[in-house]
């Protein structure tokens, strides 16, 4: 058995009934409740890990809150959550050859990839009979695993923040340059301008673009997380001075201010994220043939635009999920090069995770949140430790 973190049809159903379906007032810590887990055998090419460090993650709020699709409901009324963890192999199946016991591995959420080796499903989400990380031991095939790069210069906090965030960040910023390369090629335009709203994902994406030579502009409410990312070079624009762009007069105000500091040029790329009111900004401090990618949807799931507007301007968009296997080894190199993410002050204890979700969902934390599950570590991560 293990103690593991549950989501249920069932206490959806009493919190959203208590709140009377207004999701601004669900209490998030009411519907992510521990419980118990028996765990499943490990067939040859499975490993059994224990979960030492995890990160919280969007997915759980939208699969609380059921503002999506009601997905633990449709998985029969129950789901075990958590898609991003650093772990220890305990155990593995006999035919499994990349890993061995000790070693500190990674997960990826990629549940069931298609044909070309993208999502068609997300694991411990919409993927049948997957059960996820908020636990203290889990089975998973052994190609859910990548080793944890722990020399890459991160610490153990820092390496947890990114199992889920740096692959979206890496495939966002992958498909985004080559769209806009389709159209400027580099000889007519070397250095692009990269715009991104909020977020830990959009940290990343910036961290990418500025590390390839480009000016990276990060659009945030939160004085920590930009002052964190003015450390890398990474321009800082204060989203609250433009009300949120909760009116059309800040979308001009702050489509003026992004043309006065891109010398007229405005963004050739614009990493969204959240839609809802950033989504008019991020159309409208577009530069001709822009990009404007999204693999989030928090403020809303709809987005509306003038079709003649973004052809005459030669604009596009492009919607993300997640990466291919490659893509999420190619992700995990990077860690400590390229992605230096930027952690909230509180790790949290395993018992504290749905506080952690609740913080998350309220926007109060000052940067990505952790979540300590293991209390005994390793001896192979000890120095990682702050
Ligand atoms: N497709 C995928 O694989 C994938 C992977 C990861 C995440 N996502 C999605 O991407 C989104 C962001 O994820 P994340 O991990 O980057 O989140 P995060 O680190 O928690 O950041 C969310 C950000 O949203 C901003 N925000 C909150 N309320 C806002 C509001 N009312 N108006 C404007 N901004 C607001 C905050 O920015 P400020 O600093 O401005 O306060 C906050 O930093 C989520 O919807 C998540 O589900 C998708």
């Amino acid at each position: 058995m293990s103690r593991a973190y549950a989501i249920t049809a069932e206490a959806i159903a009493a919190e959203r009934a208590r709140v009377d379906d207004d999701l601004d007032r669900v209490d998030l810590a009411s519907v992510i409740a521990l419980d118990e887990l028996e765990l499943a055998e490990v067939t040859p090419t499975d490993v059994k890990i224990r979960i030492l460090v995890v990160s919280a993650e969007h997915n759980i709020a939208h699969a609380a809150l059921a503002d999506t699709v009601n997905i633990a409901d449709m998985r029969g009324g129950k789901i075990y959550p958590g898609n991003s963890a650093v772990g220890e192999v305990v155990e593995v199946g006999r035919d499994v050859k990349r890993f061995k016991l000790g070693d500190i591995v990674v997960t990826h959420c990629n549940g069931a990839p298609d044909l070309e080796g993208y999502p068609l499903r997300i694991w411990a989400y919409d993927q049948p009979g997957s059960v996820g990380w908020y636990a203290e031991e889990a089975v998973v095939g052994d190609w859910q695993l990548v080793h944890a790069p722990l020399d890459c210069g991160l610490n153990l906090w820092e390496i947890a923040a990114l199992p889920l965030r740096a692959p979206t960040a890496y495939h966002l910023w992958r498909r985004a340059e080559g769209i806009f390369r389709l159209k400027v090629p580099q000889e007519r335009r070397g250095t692009m301008n990269v715009l991104a709203f909020g977020g830990g994902v959009s940290e990343l994406f910036l961290m990418l673009a500025k590390h390839r030579g480009h000016n990276a502009y990060f659009c945030s409410g939160s004085a920590p997380r930009r002052a964190a990312l003015e450390k890398q070079g990474i321009v800082g624009i204060n989203q609250k001075q433009f009300n949120r762009f909760a009116e059309r007069s800040d979308v001009k105000a702050f489509n003026k201010e992004v043309k006065s500091i891109t010398g007229g040029e405005s963004m050739h790329i614009v990493c969204d994220m959240l839609r809802g009111p950033v989504f008019p900004a991020g159309i409208a401090a577009a530069a001709r043939h822009g990009v404007n990618i999204s693999a989030g949807w928090q403020l809303s799931t709809v987005i509306s635009y003038n079709s003649a507007g973004a052809s005459t301007k030669q604009l596009t968009l492009d919607h993300t999920h997640y990466e291919t296997l490659a893509g999420i080894e190619a992700a995990t190199s990077l860690y400590g090069s390229v992605f230096k993410p930027t952690i909230h002050d509180e790790i949290y204890s395993f018992e504290d995770l749905p506080r952690a979700m609740v913080e998350m969902q309220a926007n109060q934390q000052s940067g990505i949140p952790i979540i300590r599950v293991a209390n005994d570590m390793p001896e192979s991560v000890a120095a990682l430790i702050p």
